[in-house]
């Protein structure tokens, strides 16, 4: 039988070594991961993330051929294939500080596979890392191998959260980057035949190693460019009466283009976008490529100028001042269908907002008092964009309420923000809403998830992303 085992049990490691169980009955799944919680998490009822689907997987295979540990070493030296999925922030101190990933996770992953291996392995590189990362790890494991060979791929994951389970069934493709050497070769076919029980063989790619690292980054970042590119495009459709569905609607009908990843929002958020742009950057420069640099740079900057601007109209549209007013938030997590907020909108959005000392009320579906309170307070990584403030400060935090029903939310409120495009906030009752709310009523909706007409033959404001404004917001100068 083989045996897998994966470190790091967080949002990739866990529904994909899931997915791997349950569609391979004959291989072993071991998860590991040093955080004691998480692992108990995964052995309980309420696992740790919130994932459509992820559960009946779960349920299926553990404790059959999938299991959840944190005896890392026992399991490491057991395996025969590792797959590594540990997290890599970005270095917030010393060299590359606010845009080359930390891979102290990374090494201290495969100096412990180095230790304790006592047969040959396969190591594969999961989470995203910098390109040529995989060389690093190959000279740690050859220079501490006691004579154990090493092969090591790079399996980027490209599932989206919220869609993980089916992305994880139905993949548009699976890339395996190996070395070009018969051992590389034959690793890189061991891992397609994992791969091989559901996935159809003309739906995987196989690439040299630097190309499947670099490839994961250039999705990544070419999907955040068609999200700042629309949002580009919907400043100036505010400025010119066009409306950025119709303009996204007519581009995305060329095929050369396609109708995908065009809608505009608040900004993208995630674990992913931003920092494997600032990754891309990293490289770029210190590649003696700043003209490349730059132009990437630019999808990140549009995205936080698009968060500054949501904030101004915000403001701007509620008498220039915010003060003392419920502001209702509507959707805290990145996008539907998660509970992660790593990188959402909604903290810079709320940060913006209690920085003008507005009383903020929260509601989202998925995420708990704790995370927003954790998500408003931490420190970010310092970098040149401006919309990366100052940590809250306590008294600050004490202007944020978070419910559990947004009709509380929204109850006394001057003004609504909707974050996440979450589907219960196309059904809510708004002449309720509008009925419990300080007049006159705004409406601002980050996702263009309401029909600002209907909203407005109640009585509502309404501000959505790139639509033409109503007369009062046509009269208001936003500067970004
Ligand atoms: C992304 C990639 O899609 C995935 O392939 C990769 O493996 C990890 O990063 P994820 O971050 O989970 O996945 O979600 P995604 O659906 O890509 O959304 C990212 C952000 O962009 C969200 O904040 C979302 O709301 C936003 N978005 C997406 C838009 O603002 N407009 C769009 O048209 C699409
Ligand atoms: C373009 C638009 O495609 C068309 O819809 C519009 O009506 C007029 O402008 P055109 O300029 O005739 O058409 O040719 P196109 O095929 O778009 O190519 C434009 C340039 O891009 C060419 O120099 C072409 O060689 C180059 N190109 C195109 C690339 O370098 N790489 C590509 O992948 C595609
Ligand atoms: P991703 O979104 O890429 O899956 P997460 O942060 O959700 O990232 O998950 C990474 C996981 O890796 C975390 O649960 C973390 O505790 C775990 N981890 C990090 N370093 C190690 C290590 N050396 N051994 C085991 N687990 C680790």
């Amino acid at each position: 039988m083989v045996k897998i085992c994966c470190i790091g049990a967080g949002y990739v490691g866990g529904p994909t070594m899931a997915v791997i169980a349950l569609k391979c009955p004959s291989i072993e799944v071991v998860v590991v991961d040093i955080s004691v919680t998480r692992i108990t998490a995964w052995n309980s009822d309420k696992l740790t993330i919130y994932e459509p689907g992820l559960e009946d997987v779960v349920k299926k295979c553990r404790g059959v051929n999938l299991f959840f540990s944190t005896d890392t070493e026992k399991h490491i030296s057991e395996a025969d294939i590792v797959f590594v999925s540990v997290n890599t922030p970005t270095k917030t101190r010393g060299l590359g500080a606010g845009k080359a990933p930390d891979l102290t996770y990374w090494e201290s992953a495969a100096r412990m596979i180095a230790d304790v291996a006592k047969s040959d392995k396969i190591m594969v590189e999961k989470s995203t890392v910098p390109v040529k990362t995989a060389e690093a790890i190959e000279m740690i494991l050859t220079h501490n191998s006691k004579g154990i060979n090493f092969q090591i791929l790079s399996n980027p994951e490209f599932l989206s959260e919220g869609t993980a389970i089916q992305d994880l069934f139905y993949p548009d493709r699976v890339l395996i980057g190996g070395r070009e050497t018969p051992g590389g070769q034959k690793a890189i076919e061991t891992l397609k035949e994992v791969y091989s029980h559901w996935v159809p063989e003309d739906r995987i790619i196989t690439t040299n190693l630097w190309s499947a690292e670099l490839s994961k980054l250039v999705a990544n970042a070419f999907l955040a460019q068609r999200i700042s590119s629309v949002n580009a495009i919907s400043a100036l459709c505010e400025a010119t009466g066009a409306d950025v569905t119709e303009v996204a609607h007519v581009v995305g009908k060329n095929t050369r283009i396609g109708p995908k990843f065009l809608n505009a929002s608040v900004g993208f958020g995630g674990s992913c976008f931003q920092k494997d742009i600032l990754n891309l950057v990293y490289i770029c420069e210190c590649n003696g490529l700043p003209e490349v640099a730059h132009y990437w740079k630019q999808v990140v900057k549009i995205n936080d100028y698009q968060k500054t601007r949501f904030v101004n109209r915000v403001v701007a549209s509620m008498f220039n001042t915010v003060s003392g007013k419920k502001i209702a938030i509507l959707g805290f997590a990145f996008k539907k269908d998660t509970g992660d907020t790593r990188e959402t909108p909604a903290i810079d959005v709320c940060k913006g907002l209690l920085g003008d000392k507005a009383k903020i009320s929260i509601y989202d579906p998925q995420v708990t008092e704790d995370q927003i309170q954790r998500d408003l307070t931490m420190n970010k990584f310092d970098w040149d964009h401006p919309i990366h403030l100052q940590p809250m400060s306590p008294s600050a935090v004490k202007q944020v309420t978070v419910t559990w029903d947004a009709y509380e939310a929204t109850k006394g409120a001057h003004g609504i923000c909707i974050l996440t495009e979450w589907d219960e906030f196309k059904q809510l009752d708004y002449k309720k809403i509008y009925d419990n709310m300080q007049k006159p009523a705004f409406l601002f909706d980050g996702r263009n998830v309401v029909d600002p007409e209907k909203l407005r033959e109640i009585g509502f404001i309404v501000y959505s992303i790139g639509k033409p404004l109503n007369a009062w917001l046509k009269h208001i100068p936003v500067v970004a």
